[in-house]
């Protein structure tokens, strides 16, 4: 029976991973977004309410990434019955946080979609309407959050033309910490950055390795290379200092036996994996003290394995 009525769910999620910069991203458990969506008799995707931004966050389908998600699969889908929906947004993930806030929204906006029409559309197409959720947010079309927030996991984009995805192993015993100061960075301008920036072939050759590395790491379940893997020679560097507190928040995740600590997306959330929930925990609780010494910023923690689920009805 066709559904009337749906409950999504997607994960916010760490993209980059160290030396991914747009090509990998992972799974939360929490934080996250909701879109409910309702079967409408009116053509086309309205978006009635956002809640849980503050107000911050435009109230237009055509401009908000959940519902420029919907609207292109929504089209995409054609000749799908019921003629409209209806949906309301519900954020759970921080604005300009890191954490993929636009993205889970795009994801959440996409599948809420499919769901309605009865799932008609497969995951490739799904990342592609959310790609176009969050280019209306920040401006640009990369995947590395939405995919993640709809597959689950941890996914590589191997390709952005055509798009191809790889979904990566998640070993066990991998512990996250995610760190939120309360503080925002623009993704647009962290991007901007880097706009006509020249990289030095040596970087280069680094990055390769520690991605490659990583995805090994990955296969074997070696966290200790996965440790040595996460470093970015390329982006982070260039967008350290928008990042309060950066060196002193790596030092004290490393302090406390993380096996490694990076920026989460385009920050200014951090994260850092370990090898035990208690290590996992503790690199959380060093990050956030050295966020309130050395930048007097509170922040929110979350600590936990990956999510192998993706976005997705819930009750
Ligand atoms: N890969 C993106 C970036 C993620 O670093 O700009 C931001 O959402």
């Amino acid at each position: 029976m066709q559904r009337q009525r749906v409950r999504v769910f997607a994960p916010a999620t760490v993209s980059n991973v160290g030396p991914g910069f747009d090509v990998l991203g992972f799974a939360l458990h929490r934080p996250g977004d909701w879109v409910e969506a309702e079967a409408s008799d009116r053509p086309g995707v309205e978006l009635l309410e956002v809640t849980g931004d503050g107000g911050a966050l435009p109230v237009d389908a055509r401009r908000n990434a959940a519902g420029v998600a919907a609207r292109r699969l929504w089209r995409q889908a054609r000749g799908g019955r019921p003629a409209g929906l209806r949906m309301r947004l519900q954020k759970g993930t921080p604005l300009a946080s890191g954490l993929g806030s636009s993205g889970a929204s795009a994801a959440a906006g996409a599948m809420a979609a499919n769901q309605l029409l009865e799932c008609p559309l497969p995951l490739e197409t799904l990342v592609a309407c959310a790609m176009d959720g969050e280019r209306a947010a920040c401006g640009s079309a990369h995947a590395d959050n939405v995919a993640p927030s709809l597959a689950g996991g941890i996914v590589l984009i191997r390709s952005y033309r055509p798009l191809e995805l790889v979904q990566l192993p998640v070993p066990d015993g991998l512990f996250v910490a995610v760190v939120h100061p309360h503080c925002r960075v623009s993704t647009g301008e962290a991007r901007a950055r880097l706009a006509g920036r020249a990289f030095p072939l040596p970087d280069i050759v680094a990055n390769a390795g520690n991605l490659a590395a990583l995805v090994a790491a990955l296969y074997r379940g070696d966290l200790e290379l996965l440790g040595r893997a996460i470093e970015d020679r390329l982006v982070e560097p260039v967008r350290a200092a928008m990042i309060p507190a950066y060196d002193a928040v790596r030092r004290a995740a490393r302090d406390e036996g993380a096996l490694a600590c990076a920026v989460s997306g385009s920050g200014p959330s951090m994260f850092a994996v370990a090898d035990a929930h208690d290590a996992a925990a503790a690199a959380a609780s060093a990050m956030r003290r050295a966020f309130r010494a050395g930048a007097s910023l509170a922040s929110d923690a979350w600590v936990g394995p990956i999510s192998r689920r993706g976005a997705a009805p819930v009750d």
